[in-house]
């Protein structure tokens, strides 16, 4: 069984990463953040900046991927990314943000497999390169996704993650464990399970329930328990080891954005994203969060997380 983590765009960067890896590890592949193939004219290092190897530890397994709809620059910068080291490139088209659909790219592009199939023809013509596809069940529907489904099957593709929501459902309401099984019954390649694991009961009914699935992807549920890959992995951490494993993964991350943003405003705002995933189990009554939401200055916000790390203990 493998584990990925899922990409959270401003989240699972590469210091996240790496310090993800470093703290808690059992995850055997971390898939990035998109990065949009289609808003310049020339792959340039600035835009690959997340996945150089100088910023990522050599023993985090990565997978880089792209968000766009044409071919041709899919595969400048598919090339740039294998001229660089990586063999496995993601192609998005789950991202169900409306400023990316109404482009038809993300899952924009799930009601014209015309247009999936142009984009294949070019990005995978390439043998230095392997893609892989991320996609939801559909725009709004199954049916959309078993007609993109059909254009998949006639690629040499990697695998295909299926987020087992549709487009419009952004990240709300359940996911449909029916419509992806038989989405994924109708692929030719190894598929990846991903949606709302946040607890180890969630993987095991969900992994019962889908008996062929050997690849599950933990978004959320691994940035709210980090512990979750290593528990799934049928691992166990004591308690109270747990809580100083998180304080120095937090010490870590901030420390990265210290280097990395200027003043304490943009940092403190960095680190509320940081505890908006985290607090969930550090902070179930949301007490300090309130608190870290309205801080500005980072001798108060290291104060609070001082409390919260203070009141697990
Ligand atoms: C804030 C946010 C940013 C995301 N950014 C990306 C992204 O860059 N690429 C991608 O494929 N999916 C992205 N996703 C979707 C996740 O990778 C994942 O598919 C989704 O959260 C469902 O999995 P989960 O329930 O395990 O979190 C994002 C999700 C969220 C909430």
């Amino acid at each position: 069984m493998n584990l990925f983590l899922a990409p959270i765009q401003g989240m699972t960067i590469a210091g996240y990463r790496n310090a993800f890896a470093r703290h808690f590890g059992n995850i055997d592949a971390y898939y990035t953040p998109f990065i949009s193939s289609s808003e310049v004219d020339k792959v340039n290092n600035l835009l690959l900046k997340d996945i150089l190897p100088e910023y990522n530890d050599p023993a985090v397994k990565l997978v880089p991927q792209l968000l766009g709809n044409d071919g041709a620059q899919f595969k400048a910068f598919a090339c740039a990314i294998s001229d660089i080291g990586y063999h496995e490139i993601n192609w998005n088209i789950g991202c169900p943000y409306p400023t990316v659909t109404k482009k038809k790219k993300g899952s924009g592009i799930l009601q014209h497999p015309d247009m999936i199939k142009k984009v294949l023809d070019t990005a995978c013509s390439d043998s230095s390169y392997t893609v892989t596809v991320k996609m939801r069940l559909g725009w709004d529907k199954l049916e959309e996704g078993m007609r993109v489904m059909d254009v998949l099957n006639d690629y040499p593709l990697g695998g295909v993650i299926i987020h087992a929501r549709t487009g419009i459902q952004m990240y709300e309401g359940h996911v449909d464990l029916e419509e992806f099984e038989t989405l994924a019954a109708s692929c030719k390649h190894e598929v990846t399970y991903n949606g709302d694991i946040f607890t180890h009961d969630d993987f095991l009914r969900i992994s019962s329930r889908l008996p062929f699935i050997k690849n599950f992807m933990l978004g959320r549920g691994a940035l709210s328990d980090p512990f979750l890959p290593t528990v799934i992995k049928g691992q166990t951490v004591s308690d109270a080891n747990k809580i100083s494993i998180v304080r120095e993964f937090h010490n870590e991350i901030f420390n990265y954005y210290k280097c990395k943003l200027s003043g304490d405003k943009h940092l403190c705002d960095k680190m509320k994203e940081f505890w908006y995933y985290m607090h969930v189990h550090l902070d179930k009554d949301g007490k300090y969060m309130k608190k870290i939401k309205k801080c500005h200055r980072t001798s108060e916000y290291l104060e609070l997380v001082n409390q919260i790390f203070h009141s697990n203990s």
